[in-house]
């Protein structure tokens, strides 16, 4: 999918200062077209967190401006999110975990219901619909944080490192399936990662980061062809260009 000419995300002359005294971010420019997937890349502790904390709404700014597309008439919400951490709750079964999103939404339990089955269905996780998610695998935790975050139909999805903690062969896995469902809801992404791999498979573009404080070393146009498969990508030449290239800028 290809960015069209009215942002979904623009960031420009963004600081962050924590009160310690800490420079997180220092000076970011950058912006995300409507469906467009850019992913952000840069080694521990440069800022990736803060960034989309603060994108997410949940950090302001130090100086710098933020805008983020209004809600449209058909989302429920301007921005939904994936971060870090586990972020199922350990007593709710996995239906309820995807259903919460809706909570405080102008959208019926029954509705919340059938669109939380629906996103389940599209991770293939209904069979574990009733389990608790310590009966479920890290894997299958985290398609259970995809599933709730695709099913407000957000134009925007901030993805914190969610497949971090998660082996090789999985990661690859919920890459693909990740791909799949942006491709279907055609919301714009903007995804935190220190996999250069992952960043350059995913994106649309890739914004590279400078270790601490975080500034924008480069944003990289990857213009290969979707529907991108996650393991053949690997071996395009493009892609090893590419990954060659972020892997000189963050040396
Ligand atoms: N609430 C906070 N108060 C003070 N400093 C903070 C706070 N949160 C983060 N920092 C600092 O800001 C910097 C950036 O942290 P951040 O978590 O954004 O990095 P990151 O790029 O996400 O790292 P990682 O890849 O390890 O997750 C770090 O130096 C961190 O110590
Ligand atoms: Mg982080």
């Amino acid at each position: 999918m290809t960015a069209t000419v009215e942002p979904a995300i623009a960031v420009s002359a963004l600081v962050k200062r924590y009160p310690t005294g800490t420079v997180a971010l220092d000076d970011i420019d950058f912006t995300a077209g409507a469906g467009e997937f850019v992913s952000v890349v840069g080694p521990s502790g440069c800022g990736k967190t803060t960034l989309l904390r603060i994108l997410a709404g949940l950090e302001g700014p130090t100086a710098g401006l933020v805008q983020i597309a209004a809600r449209n008439a058909t989302s429920a919400l301007p921005a939904a999110t994936v971060f870090q951490e586990e972020s199922l709750f350990p007593w709710m079964r996995v239906d309820e975990n995807v259903a919460i999103a809706f909570d405080g939404l102008a959208v019926s339990a029954c509705d919340a219901r059938r669109r939380s089955a629906a996103q389940l269905e599209l991770v293939g996780l209904t069979a574990f619909s009733r389990a608790f998610p310590h009966e479920l695998s890290g894997g299958m935790k985290q398609r259970v944080a995809v599933a709730r975050a695709f099913a407000v139909d957000a134009p925007v999805l901030l993805m914190d490192e969610p497949f971090g903690a998660l082996d090789e062969q999985t990661r690859v896995a919920l890459a693909a399936d990740l791909m799949a469902l942006w491709s279907r809801a055609g919301n714009t992404v903007v995804f935190v990662t220190h996999s250069i791999e992952e960043a350059v498979t995913l994106g649309d573009r890739v914004v590279v980061l400078s270790k601490s404080p975080g500034r924008v070393l480069e944003t990289i146009e990857v213009g290969i062809p979707r529907p991108r498969d996650a393991i053949k990508i690997r071996s395009l030449p493009r892609f090893v260009e590419l990954t060659q290239r972020v892997w000189d800028l963050l040396r």
